[in-house]
C-alpha cells in the first residue's frame, strides 16, 4: 500500500519535543504512573503484581474487554477488540473498503480517516464542517450525497480539530442516513466523556447501529497516551472477524502491562474524567478571555466538548509562518491548518495540559501590543 504522508504526525515529529509549550497537542495531562497505581483497586494491584511479561490474548486481555464493554450498553466483552487507537483506524478501513468503494468522510479531521480509503483506492467525498454555523456538520447534506453504493460513512464526534459536538437528533439523523442505504458507520469517539455539558454525551453510535464501529481509546479523554490502548466495539461479529485477522498483521496482542494500566484509569474513569473536565473548563475559561481580549486578530467558534479549538486568523498572514514564527520566538508550539489539508486561515489550539495558563501566557507575550 501507498499512502500519503501523515501531516499532522510529520509536524509533530519535527517540533513536540523541541517546543517549551506545546498549545497544539489533543491530549489530557498524562497520568503519571505512580498516581494511577494509588487509585487500584486490590485485584488490579494483584493483577500489576504478578504481571507476566509474555502474549496476551489476541483480542484483547478478557479483563481489559469486560471493562471496555461496560463503557456501552449493547456490547458484550466479546464485540471489543483492543487495538492502538490509530491502528483501529487503519484495521477498520482495510476490513470494510474495497477499491471503486464511495466513502464520506467529516473534514477537516484526523488525517487517517480518510487517508487510508484514499490509499485503498476509495472515492473519499469530504463532508465539509459549516464554520458559520458553529462548526456544524449538516446531517441533511450527508442525506443527500449517500448512495446505493456508498460503503462507509466516517465521523469523528467530539470532532478534532473544531470541537464540535452534534445534538443527539443530528448524530441519529447521520446514523439513519447510514442504515438508510446500509453503509458502515465508523464513529470515532475518542474525546467522548470530555462533554463540557456531560448531558450532551452522545450515545455511542455501536449502541445504536448493527453496521456502526466505535473506536474509543485511553489517549484523549483519560490522559494515558503512552499506553497506546484503543479499541473497536461492533456488534457485526463478520466484521469484527475480519478486523481480528487483519490484526494478525499488525500488533497481534496489546502490551501487557499497558492492559492492566488500561483496567486501572476505566474502574476509576469518574475519578480520572473529573480531574480532566475541571482542568479543561479552567482551561476554556483563559481562552474566553484571550479571544475576547483579541477579538481583531482572531475569531473563534467555542468547542463543546474535547480538547481543541480551531481559531480563524483575521490578521498576522497565513497560518504556517505565524506558528513557526511563534515556534521560534517563543517556544510555543500550535498546530497549523496545513497539518488538515485546510488553508492557511486556522491554527488548532489545545487545552487539555496542566501548564495551559504559562503557555498562553508566553504566546500572548508574543503577539504585537495592538492586539491587531
Ligand atoms: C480523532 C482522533 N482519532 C484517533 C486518534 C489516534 O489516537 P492515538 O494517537 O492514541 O493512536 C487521534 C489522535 O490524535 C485523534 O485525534
Amino acid at each position: 500500500m501507498r499512502i500519503r504522508p501523515f501531516r499532522l504526525e510529520r509536524y509533530f515529529a519535527v517540533r513536540e519535543f523541541g517546543a517549551q509549550y506545546s498549545l497544539a497537542s489533543s491530549d489530557c495531562e498524562s497520568l503519571v504512573q505512580a498516581e494511577l497505581l494509588a487509585m487500584a483497586d486490590g485485584e488490579c494491584l494483584g493483577l500489576w503484581e504478578g504481571l507476566s511479561l509474555g502474549y496476551t490474548e489476541t483480542p484483547g486481555a478478557p479483563f481489559l474487554r469486560c471493562e471496555i464493554a461496560g463503557l456501552y450498553d449493547g456490547i458484550d466483552p466479546e464485540y471489543v477488540l483492543v487495538t492502538v487507537p490509530v491502528e483501529g483506524i487503519f484495521i477498520a478501513m482495510n476490513s470494510i473498503l474495497d477499491r471503486g468503494d464511495h466513502v464520506i468522510c467529516t473534514f477537516p479531521g484526523y488525517q487517517a480517516l480518510y487517508e487510508v480509503a484514499v490509499a485503498i483506492g476509495c472515492e473519499v467525498e469530504r463532508w465539509t464542517a459549516q464554520e458559520e454555523r458553529g462548526w456544524r456538520f449538516d446531517p441533511d447534506w450527508l442525506h443527500e450525497r449517500v448512495r446505493p453504493e456508498t460503503r462507509l460513512i466516517a465521523v469523528n464526534f467530539p470532532h478534532n480539530p473544531t470541537g464540535f459536538l452534534p445534538g443527539r437528533e443530528d448524530f441519529e439523523h447521520m446514523v439513519a442516513t447510514a442504515r438508510s442505504c446500509g453503509a458502515y458507520f465508523f464513529s470515532d469517539e475518542m474525546y467522548r466523556h470530555l462533554e463540557l455539558e456531560p448531558e450532551r454525551r452522545l450515545p455511542p453510535a455501536c449502541d445504536l447501529y448493527d453496521r456502526a464501529v466505535s473506536l474509543g481509546g485511553m489517549s484523549k479523554s483519560f490522559g494515558m497516551p503512552g499506553v497506546r490502548i484503543g479499541w473497536l466495539a461492533t456488534r457485526d461479529r463478520e466484521l469484527l472477524a475480519r478486523m481480528a485477522g487483519l490484526k494478525d498483521y499488525t500488533t497481534i496482542c496489546a502490551s501487557a502491562p499497558s492492559e492492566v494500566l488500561a483496567t486501572i484509569a476505566l474502574r476509576c474513569r469518574e475519578r480520572i474524567i473529573a480531574r480532566n473536565l475541571a482542568l479543561i473548563q479552567a482551561n476554556l475559561e483563559l481562552l474566553r478571555g484571550f479571544f475576547a481580549r483579541r477579538g481583531v486578530m482572531f475569531a473563534w467558534n467555542e468547542p463543546s466538548a474535547g480538547t481543541v479549538a480551531f481559531p480563524r486568523m483575521l490578521a498576522h498572514g497565513d497560518a504556517d509562518g505565524f506558528c513557526d514564527d511563534m515556534y521560534a520566538k517563543a517556544g510555543v508550539m500550535l498546530l497549523p491548518a496545513s497539518a488538515f489539508e485546510y488553508g492557511d486561515r486556522h491554527f488548532r489550539i489545545g487545552f487539555g495540559r496542566r501548564n495551559m495558563p504559562e503557555a498562553l501566557a508566553t504566546f500572548e507575550e508574543h503577539l504585537p501590543d495592538t492586539g491587531v
